[in-house]
């Protein structure tokens, strides 16, 4: 084994400098075909600095991992093995659904099944460290990037979080990827859901609810972090002294900070660094280790230390910090990837299908589902029903084929399925040349099953919309439809909540099914047949119009939250022209099952100090299908010195129940659930009354009161 202090000791300031930057495989191998995901800085390093690079980003197969790893073996003075990272978001080859839909099983086990499959497929590819989870809070859907997210509620992508960090790093040594949690912090608030634009935030809201699922994945053992692109208050997250000193000093993280890309010299954009070895200085001293796609470490930092601005031994413990993480990995023993190694595809094809099925949320059911599985005329319309649907980021998903929702009626269904293209799914599409074709035979047929929503690449980084409404071709077609009379089944493909509003009357049953990923075709097939059950809730609040965003259920009250018909003078707290409510709230969701959830029963009715409260509930199905609810455990702190969110979730349990049966839920909780942190970071818990909510969804009003004493 070798010994990593003493690799450092031989290295020069400039190769520690090199050894801290990652560049993308194209630029260490001409021949490489790996995409570029970002701005491409003017790279200013030679050869020299080349050979003595830490880490590589987007290789995309294992032979090429390897042919970089012998060249640079070859070059490198200090015969230090590179690592290899890539996006790996919601699966490598077999893609599980995004990130969203994952968030919609509330499915923790699940989570972690799915990132270690991943891990296994990316390892034996060649790739060491995947840029996973995200872990922004996703509250405004007009932001591209709500798609990577677990949801809009800290606790929900906490719990979630963690067990995709354990997944991904599941015997890391062999078969598991480090996962690197992004984007540190605050990147979710981004004004208008513009892409990487300004945030300006209270510190008491940024330790609230988007530092949580970071911390959350620190106390999980996360090996890396990547910093923000955006700026906070004023500072760009790649410079900030405030996220150094909550993660270094408040935190104790003693993982690897890795920036985004060519985030480092966009502080020149920014306008908080003059120059290059200005960006180099603060982001060093932001104490992020490694430097993606720009050189400035490479360049400034030998000089940075001549002035005495930064200290040698702070860049000795990056480089430690890096040469840890190969030590971990065991590159050090096997910097090459065994290229025989085959990947188990049935087993995980298995595994995606559940997960697809867990993700899929039923909206609305009008009686009509589950279809009888027999010979019925169906008509399937919408070119989202052709393809299969993986979604962005799907890493080398494309290898492998994926089950369209054609594919998948027809594999599962005995159903005599036509087809109509009915749209164009292009954004603002104005052409309605196709809408007569697929609706004027359509009363000939038993149902439609209407494929509605956006494209895979109309979502992620880069993907915001101003719009969230379904395209115009798309409304015109689905009235046209139901004017025929015909009974409509809509399935909706999306990256984000979509505004529903006009289609709900028009549909007689409504599926989000996200963006599901390998086998998502075989997964809603089965789902619509009733074959398998519904059990998903929503991870985020579904708008009534684009102007509610951003929306979600865990907000403050304000001084006069009722409608304002209540109020004598007619405050309007209310929009003058739509409701406050989302259409589809945060926890919603249905299930061919029936469950009825009883009044909360609590073990104590004070708590003092760090005793635990426990809280159950029956829940009955009273159904005669066997189904999985997800109780959820919501918290509202009556009186309190910060005004408090009027619920908050704090426990959720996913419970299988047989047909007409009935089964205890049980959530134990203490000080942890009910306190809150200042603007310094101090964790509180006042004495006081609190609200215990437990229920199907976050509108629940099923609930009881119990006290919490300090002493
Ligand atoms: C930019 C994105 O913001 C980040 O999420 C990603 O990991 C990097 N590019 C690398 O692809």
């Amino acid at each position: 084994m070798r010994n990593i202090e003493q690799i450092l000791k031989n290295m020069s300031i400039k190769e520690k400098a090199n050894a801290l930057t990652q560049v993308n495989a194209n630029v260490v191998c001409a021949s490489s075909k790996a995409e570029i995901t970002g701005l491409d800085a003017n790279l200013t390093l030679d050869t020299h600095d080349l050979a003595s690079i830490g880490s590589i980003l987007n290789v995309d197969n294992v032979r090429e991992s390897n042919k970089i790893q012998r060249k640079h073996l070859k070059e490198d003075p200090n015969k230090i093995p590179l690592l290899f990272m890539l996006d790996v978001v919601h699966g490598y080859e077999t893609i599980y659904p995004i990130p969203l839909g994952m968030g919609a099983s509330f499915d923790k086990e699940l989570c972690y099944e799915c990132a270690k499959m991943a891990a296994k497929e990316a390892r034996i590819s060649g790739i060491h460290v995947t840029f996973a989870p995200m872990v922004d809070v996703a509250r405004d859907a007009r932001w591209g990037r709500v798609m990577e997210s677990f949801g809009e509620d800290p606790f929900l992508i906490s719990e979630l979080a963690k067990e995709t960090v354990k997944g991904f790093q599941e015997d890391i040594e062999n078969t598991g990827i480090a996962s690197c949690p992004k984007h540190f912090a605050a990147y979710g608030a981004v004004e208008a859901g513009r892409d990487y634009n300004t945030v300006d935030m209270s510190l008491y809201r940024l330790r609230n609810v988007y530092l949580k699922p970071f911390k959350a994945c620190v106390d999980a053992g996360t090996k890396t972090m990547m910093s923000a692109f955006v700026s906070m208050n004023g500072t760009p997250a790649v410079g900030s002294s405030l996220f150094k000193k909550i993660l270094r000093d408040e935190w104790n993280f003693d993982g690897l900070l890795i920036t985004d890309y060519s985030a480092v010299k966009e502080q020149i954009i920014h306008g908080t660094a003059k120059n290059d070895k200005e960006c180099a200085f603060l982001s060093f001293n932001a104490s992020n280790d490694i430097e993606m796609m720009s050189s400035t470490y490479s360049n400034y930092l030998n000089e940075l230390v001549d002035e005495k601005r930064i200290k040698e031994e702070d860049i000795n413990k990056s480089v430690l910090r890096l040469l840890k993480l190969k030590q971990d990995l065991n590159v050090f023993e096997k910097p090459y990837f065994n290229e025989s190694i085959k990947i188990d595809y049935e087993k995980n094809r298995e595994l995606v299908r559940e997960a697809a099925t867990k993700a899929c949320v039923l909206l609305k059911n009008d009686n009509i589902l589950p279809l009888a599985d027999d010979n019925k005329k169906v008509l399937v319309i919408g070119p989202l029903a052709e393809k299969g649907m993986l979604g962005n980021w799907h890493s080398n998903g494309n290898r492998l084929k994926s089950i369209s929702l054609l594919d998948g009626l027809k594999n599962n269904t005995k159903f005599i399925v036509s087809y109509k293209k009915g749209y164009d799914i292009s954004v603002n599409s104005k052409d309605y040349s196709m809408i007569n074709e697929a609706v004027s035979e359509a009363n000939k047929f038993d149902y439609v099953i209407l494929t509605l929503g956006e494209d895979e690449l109309m979502s992620g980084e880069s993907f915001s919309r101003a719009d969230l409404n379904l395209s115009k071709a798309q409304i015109k077609l689905i009235e046209e439809l139901h004017n025929t009379g015909v009974k409509i089944i809509s399935i909706i493909y999306s990256g984000r909540p979509l505004v529903l509003s006009d289609i709900v009357d028009y549909s007689d049953a409504i599926v989000e099914v996200w963006m599901p990923g390998t086998e998502g075709g075989n997964a809603i097939a089965d789902l619509l047949v009733g074959k398998t059950n519904f059990s998903a809730k929503l991870p985020i609040s579904f708008p009534r119009t684009t102007g509610q965003c951003p929306i979600y259920y865990s907000h403050l009250n304000t001084g006069k939250p009722k409608p304002y018909e209540e109020y004598n003078f007619g405050y309007k707290t209310m929009y003058i022209d739509c409701s406050n409510e989302p259409l589809y709230p945060f926890g919603y969701g249905l299930s061919y099952s029936m469950f009825r959830i009883s009044s909360p029963v609590i073990n104590k009715t004070v708590i003092t100090g760090n005793e635990k409260l426990v809280v159950e509930v029956d829940v009955y199905n009273i159904s005669n299908r066997k189904g999985t609810e997800i109780v959820q455990l919501y918290i509202h702190d009556l009186v309190s010195s910060y005004a408090r969110p009027v619920k908050e979730l704090i426990g959720f349990k996913n419970i299988e129940i047989d047909r007409n049966s009935k089964t205890t839920a049980r959530f134990e909780i203490d000080r942890n659930s009910l306190g809150f942190y200042d603007e310094n970071g101090k964790y509180m818990v006042e004495d006081g009354t609190f609200e215990l909510f437990v229920g199907n969804s976050s509108t629940t009003l099923n609930s009881i009161l119990f006290e919490y004493k300090n002493e």
